[in-house]
């Protein structure tokens, strides 16, 4: 299937079987998790934080986001690959097509970039040059500096309309998705409710989405410094890395 069929087909999913979504940063992750059968694999600039060991998303860079789709891409996987912009690289129309396509060719069928109704001149460019576009609204952590915290959104009318108002912005202007980030689970339900193209969420709470996007570190237990109070963990990495590393120490050094 082309990038535009893999779009089309996310999109069409709208109400019907839940769309799967994980974050992968490199080749072996990006493989087992397609063998599963996944259907979307983000490289998230999360990989700031979970692989770079930076304290928030604001660091990660173009070079950083091609590297690691390229690895992705290598898997070949059936699922979508969604490409993350990174902080700054989608300031005006003009710069988010040139880094869209650079993204496209480390081997990204989709790009997500951060925002509401103000992104849409830089969608519309991005989508003009032929690449799909996934929309992200609610917790934006490209805003951590001037957010100074990482809060539920949704929570004041204003803010739970102004979501609903980007949502349907944003699904007009032709995204094939919206990642909804911590968005309070009643707000995100009613937007999952009111716009044409699928929801997919982390933070939103049960069955509110179309869908639901998980960090893998936060799936596998692998990064136990920052855990944040949505993840649901199905294995215990950290734990299992430790002890490896300990039975290997011993058995080097015959204690
Ligand atoms: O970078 C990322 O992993 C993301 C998810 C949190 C949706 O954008």
């Amino acid at each position: 299937m082309s990038p535009i069929e893999k779009a089309s087909s996310l999109t069409a999913r709208k109400g019907q079987n839940k769309i799967t979504a994980l974050t992968a940063y490199d080749f072996p992750t990006a493989r087992l998790i397609d063998e599963v059968g996944i259907d979307l694999i983000l490289v998230g600039d999360s990989l700031g934080m979970v692989v770079l060991g930076f304290p928030d998303t604001t660091h990660v860079t173009m070079a950083h986001m091609c590297h690691h789709t390229a690895a992705v891409a290598r898997a070949k996987p059936s699922a979508l690959i969604l490409g993350d912009m990174p902080i700054h690289s989608y300031d005006s129309p003009a710069l988010a097509v040139e880094n869209a396509q650079r993204l496209h060719d480390a081997g990204a069928e989709a790009v997500k970039l951060e925002g509401g109704m103000e992104q849409i001149p830089k969608i519309s460019a991005i989508l003009q040059a032929g690449i799909p576009v996934i929309g992200h609204i609610g917790m934006l952590p490209q805003q951590i500096l001037s957010e100074g915290a990482y809060r539920k959104k949704g929570r004041t009318a204003e803010s739970a309309q102004k979501l609903l108002a980007d949502a349907q912005a944003l699904s007009a202007a032709g995204v094939c998705a919206i990642v909804l980030e911590s968005v309070i689970p009643d707000v995100a339900a009613t937007i999952t409710a009111a716009i044409s193209v699928p929801t997919i969420g982390i933070g939103c709470g049960e069955n509110t989405c179309d869908g639901e996007v998980a960090v893998i570190t936060d799936l596998l237990g692998s990064y136990p410094w920052f855990v944040p109070p949505f993840a649901k963990p199905e294995a215990n990495l950290a734990t299992t890395i430790r002890q490896a590393v300990a039975a290997y120490k011993r058995r080097v050094q015959h204690t």
